[in-house]
């Protein structure tokens, strides 16, 4: 016998994302209005950095409204977005009674971003769940699009969802107290973004780039707004990755390995920096982009104080080797994505930005770095 369970689903997964000062009002008027259903019981995951900086003043709102909820404090860094500090938050909010019922507050970085909206995503089959980014990469990239995930020993991001939060706040006055490395960090993404998409951000990071690091709000806004812009004008297209997002892989590909392959002493953006330059200049041997603009986006990265060259202390063959695992790999073969010039991408045939590339044509560029 033979049943046919139809199912078929139409799914309105819109969301609002907000950019501002000061966003902990919003967020909870816009809980008390139904962001989230009816739900009053929430887990706030957060890292003990975020923690110590701005959670008392959340938790104080959130309860002063008449929501039950309850914090989930992880050590900041990397190193916190595994699959075991996933399981040690569930287990801690199955212990203290969560149940199908509940919602989960991401607050802080692109860290917790990651692990908290892959949690809720398989919290009781799913729970929704919002976003407040407290990095300028959160508010350039990780908070938003929906990728969600935790890294493995083998490499960054192997295990998550695609799960989109039910609005993404994006705090800039946060970024006051983020370290100069981080800001920098940052950085690294929103020069992705003017590389793969758009031009005028590009020349304008090249006129202001600076004033980000003393957070001139003209310049923190006019960046933030432009980096949902670019990133959204991809993903509403392909949420699924299933083509055009491909390039805003622009630069993980080393990035991403490079990442594993130095143990996480380069940041993200540290590490997306370096790739970024990798695939320039890689572009520029294959024709794709002019050694003038290649030097362009050296000298923002460089001014932006990312590196951009790979670290003495990682060992090529083993960069090298780590390039596999990326999620664009075919049939065992590498395939990077390129930027034509500067703001816009290559195409190499109907929705195909990924383009075949050898183990020795990266070795050749990346042994000259
Ligand atoms: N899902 C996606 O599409 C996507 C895209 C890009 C990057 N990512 C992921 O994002 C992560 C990197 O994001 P990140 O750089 O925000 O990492 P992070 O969350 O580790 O934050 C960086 C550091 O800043 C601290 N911090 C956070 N907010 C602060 C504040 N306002 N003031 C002072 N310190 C603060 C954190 O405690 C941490 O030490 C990586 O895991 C990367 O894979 C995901």
């Amino acid at each position: 016998m033979n049943f046919n369970v139809s199912l078929k689903r139409v799914v309105d997964d819109s969301y609002d994302i907000q950019t501002g000062y000061g966003l902990l009002d919003s967020l909870v008027s816009d809980l008390e209005a139904g962001l989230v259903g009816s739900r009053k019981r929430l887990a706030v995951i957060t890292d003990d950095t975020v923690d110590r900086l701005y959670s008392a003043q959340l938790m104080k709102r959130l309860a002063d409204a008449g929501f039950k909820a309850d914090k989930f404090v992880i050590p900041s860094g990397e190193k916190s977005k595994t699959r075991q500090m996933k399981e040690r938050i569930e287990d801690e909010m199955l212990e203290k009674g969560f149940r199908r019922d509940c919602a989960v507050i991401a607050f802080g970085g692109g860290v917790v971003t990651d692990l908290a909206g892959f949690t809720a995503g398989t919290f009781a089959r799913g729970v929704p769940f919002v976003n407040y980014a407290t990095t300028l990469l959160a508010a350039a990239d990780a908070s938003v699009g929906g990728k969600t995930a935790v890294d493995t020993p083998l490499a960054t991001n192997l295990i998550g969802l695609f799960n989109q939060p039910k609005k993404v706040y994006i705090d800039i006055a946060t970024w006051k107290t983020l370290p100069k490395e981080q800001l920098s960090s940052g950085l690294a993404e929103t020069i992705k973004h003017g590389c793969l998409g758009d031009r005028e951000l590009f020349e304008y990071l090249e006129k202001n780039i600076e004033k980000v690091f003393d957070c001139d709000s003209e310049v923190c806004e006019y960046i933030s707004q432009r980096n949902c812009e670019v990133k959204y004008r991809v993903v509403m297209q392909d949420e699924r990755e299933s083509g055009l997002r491909e390039v805003l892989n622009l630069g993980h590909t080393v990035g991403r390995a490079l990442e594993t392959a130095a143990d996480y002493k380069l940041l993200h953006g540290q590490a997306v920096a370096v790739g970024l330059v990798a695939q320039a200049r890689l572009g520029e041997k294959l024709g794709f982009i002019s050694k003038q603009n290649v030097q362009r986006v050296i000298e923002l990265c460089k001014r932006a104080e990312l590196p951009v060259t790979v670290p003495d202390y990682v060992e090529l063959n083993e960069l090298l080797d780590k390039l596999y695992t990326d999620k664009k790999v075919r049939d065992g073969k590498l395939r990077f994505v390129f930027q034509h010039e500067i703001g816009q991408m290559m195409c190499f045939g109907e929705n195909e930005y990924g383009k075949q590339i050898s183990r020795e044509q990266i070795a050749d560029v990346l042994s000259g770095m």
